[in-house]
């Protein structure tokens, strides 16, 4: 579009109603004081946004860059100018009272020293960049030397200024770091909105801090609600700052939201009350708190305190104890994770609150955690919350128990699809390996596409998750249903994003045994079993309803995967997927295949086992058997064809006569080898 040409008043406008809407946005949500209606506000903004589209000039800090930008496939890395520190702990006021010790003595001195002390707030660390006043980017911490470009999502949060305002002193480059966060209510708020679409539920606020701020598509972190409490600063060129408080105080004056419960006080027992008026005080915090920060004031002292590896020696973080609730246990639900695992979840009633942060339910870790604790549908238990952890049922008080008490059976069906689960020796876990299962599917999918699989290049984690939201696709064979108007309807499509991934499927069609038998995601079949699988089955058909001993014939594979294969292939809702997708059009063909290609298969179909020493490395003769097309199997069973037996041969010649199977010597297994070649060919 051609841009109009710019009249002064226009430019004038437009930066006037910046600088308006601006001011509007820190007295909402910094100072929590606004001045105007929010429909006021829309109106200034939509005249902002059209004068804006019309003309062509946005400048840098307009609230409209806050919005909308269109997702990435990866964070790119950042460097940090100095490396991002993290805390040491103390965990009762003696471990306060060593800290303040070994300051005085680092320092060599008796005085009593000035700490500030704040709240701790739990989220996620991020370092602003500022070039010359302007936002130039964000990012996280990462491994405190290096994190991942977030800019576009921080510019989402309207507390962070895009602009910092001054007279000459904010030239150059300034690092402010601190942490996002997000509010009790707004993580409630949108884990009951997540419950209701079915999507995984955030553990904490931290964590769907974490996870909104780590998002490729902005909009999404844009529709959750963050803030940003600065702290620090990195590398600041031309600022000099004699305080923590100091710093703090500028950082209020330039407009960065701070922490508005930040103490400065002198001496440790002034440190402790501070702390403990903090404490008794977190639960009115909107936000969420698992401890106290405590810093030397003065920035020349921080500066001789210096840095031990990770941690500075001038600052320590106090861990509130874990806080405990009672409440009844009215249910014991299964969920089914990604992978098809089966947990076990309680629902509380009534639910408590703890810590600030209602908890309505806990995982357990699994049935042995049930068992190991006596857990009982009925119960009275003691559920404990530690900051980041997540909320876990600590005891049962048996004391309460009326015998109204009722187990939890381990279930035997999936709870979301209803397929029957396995649960394999020696493991805890129960399993839905159904294709079919909802809880499973959009990973399922995901896993489906990917390089090493089928290769769909365009559907990736982001797209699948749309896809999957909007209905498209339920099961994988949706994905070869998917048509390019429908894709032109969702939000990230465009006609030639659109065009690219119905080409990617399309290709896809095309692809070899291995691959497809990868991407299925059976159970315990990663790549290279699937390859092994193709080497000795040259059609996919060949696998349906195969028996477990039938997969056992072959060398390499164990118990696990002979029952988790057979399993799968015995599951007919299963089978009936596989043949939906090879009626849509899919070719698999099998290069893999030992002996079908040369023509030269004389052991085909046929099973041996060896036993007792050999003319030739057993593990030479195996080859051989397999070469010529045979199948090399570990132990005797109903299905071997032959035990190919040499000197000393150990117990399985005895099994070998007690089935009636024909016993032969290495000799014997080269003359069936020439007898039944076309060609001496591969006999070696
Ligand atoms: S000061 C030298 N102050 O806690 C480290 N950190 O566990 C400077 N945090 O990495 C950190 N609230 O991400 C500081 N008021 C606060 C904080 C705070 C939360 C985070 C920060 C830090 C982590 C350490």
């Amino acid at each position: 579009m051609i841009k109009k040409e710019l009249p002064e008043e226009i430019k004038e406008e437009i930066e006037g109603l910046v600088k308006e809407l601006n001011d509007h946005c820190y007295r909402y949500y910094v100072l929590d004081a606004p001045v105007i209606s929010d429909a006021g506000y829309d109106l200034l903004y939509r005249r902002l946004k059209e004068l804006e589209d019309r003309y062509g000039y946005i400048l840098p800090e307009s609230p409209t860059r806050r919005v909308g930008a269109p997702p990435l496939d990866k964070f790119e890395k950042v460097r940090h100018t100095e490396p991002m520190l993290s805390l040491d702990n103390a965990f009762s006021d003696e471990d306060i009272r060593e800290f303040d010790k070994r300051v005085k003595r680092l320092l060599d001195t008796d005085a009593d020293i000035e700490y500030t002390v704040e709240p701790k707030y739990d989220g996620i660390a991020i370092e602003l960049t500022y070039r010359n006043g302007l936002l130039y980017k964000a990012s996280t911490r990462g491994d405190g030397y290096e994190g991942e470009d977030v800019t576009r999502n921080i510019m989402t949060i309207k507390t962070v200024p895009l602009k910092i305002e001054g007279n000459g002193d904010i030239s150059g480059e300034i690092n402010i770091r601190g942490e996002v966060y997000m509010d009790i209510e707004e993580f409630e708020k949108l884990n009951e909105q997540r419950k209701k679409t079915g999507e995984p539920l955030f553990a904490n606020p931290r964590n769907a801090a974490a996870g909104s701020v780590r998002q490729l598509d902005p909009l999404i972190t844009a529709s959750r609600r963050l803030y940003m409490a600065c702290y620090g600063v990195g590398t600041v060129r031309g600022l000099k700052f004699k305080s923590q408080a100091d710093l703090i105080a500028w950082l209020r004056e330039k407009r960065f939201p701070v922490s508005p419960e930040m103490m400065v006080v002198k001496g440790i027992d002034s440190v402790l009350e501070a702390i403990k008026k903090i404490e008794k005080n977190r639960n009115n915090f909107s936000f969420e708190t698992d401890g106290v920060v405590v810093k030397v004031n003065d920035f020349d002292l921080q500066y001789k305190l210096g840095v031990k590896t990770r941690e500075p020696r001038w600052a320590i973080a106090y861990k509130f104890p874990a806080e405990r609730g009672i409440t009844k246990i009215k249910e014991i639900i299964g969920s089914v994770g990604r992978t098809g695992v089966i947990t076990p979840y309680t629902i509380f009633d009534p639910p408590i609150k703890i810590g600030g942060v209602t908890v309505s339910r806990s995982t357990l870790h699994n049935l042995d955690d049930i068992k190991r604790k006596d857990i009982k549908i009925g119960d009275t238990v003691v559920v404990e919350r530690a900051g980041d952890v997540i909320p876990h049922v600590v005891e049962v008080i048996k004391d309460r128990r009326t015998g109204e008490e009722k187990d939890f059976p381990p279930p035997e069906k999936c709870p979301v699809c209803q397929s029957k689960v396995v649960k394999e020796e020696g493991e805890v876990a129960i399993r839905c390996v159904s294709l079919h299962c909802p809880a499973q599917i959009q990973e399922r999918i995901k896993h489906f596409a990917s390089r090493s699989a089928m290769d769909i290049e365009g559907l990736g984690e982001k797209n699948v998750e749309l896809l999957y939201v909007n209905g498209l696709i339920k099961h994988f064979e949706d994905i070869y249903k998917l048509k390019y108007e429908d894709l032109l309807k969702l939000p990230r499509f465009a006609e030639k994003s659109a065009r690219n991934l119905i080409d990617a499927i399309e290709k896809s069609k095309k692809t070899v045994l291995s691959k497809f038998l990868f991407a299925l995601g059976i159970l315990h079949v990663g790549e290279y079993t699937a390859k092994l699988l193709s080497k000795n089955f040259r059609r996919l058909e060949d696998l349906y309803n195969i028996t477990p001993e039938k997969i056992m014939d072959i060398r390499q594979m164990g118990e696990k995967l002979a029952s988790s294969i057979s399993t799968f292939f015995n599951d007919d809702k299963n089978i009936k997927i596989l043949e939906s997708l090879k009626s849509l059009g899919m070719k698999i063909s099998n290069p893999d295949f030992l002996y079908e290609e040369k023509g030269e298969e004389p052991l085909k179909g046929l099973t041996f086992v060896i036993t007792g020493t050999l003319p030739k490395a057993r593990k030479a003769v195996e080859n051989l058997i397999e070469k010529n097309g045979g199948r090399a199997a570990s132990a005797v069973s109903a299905s071997t064809d032959y035990l190919v037996a040499g000197e000393n041969p150990g117990s399985k010649i005895i099994k070998a006569k007690a089935l009636g199977i024909k016993i032969i010597s290495y000799e014997g297994l080269s003359e069936i080898i020439k007898r039944k070649s076309k060609s001496p060919g591969l006999f070696d």
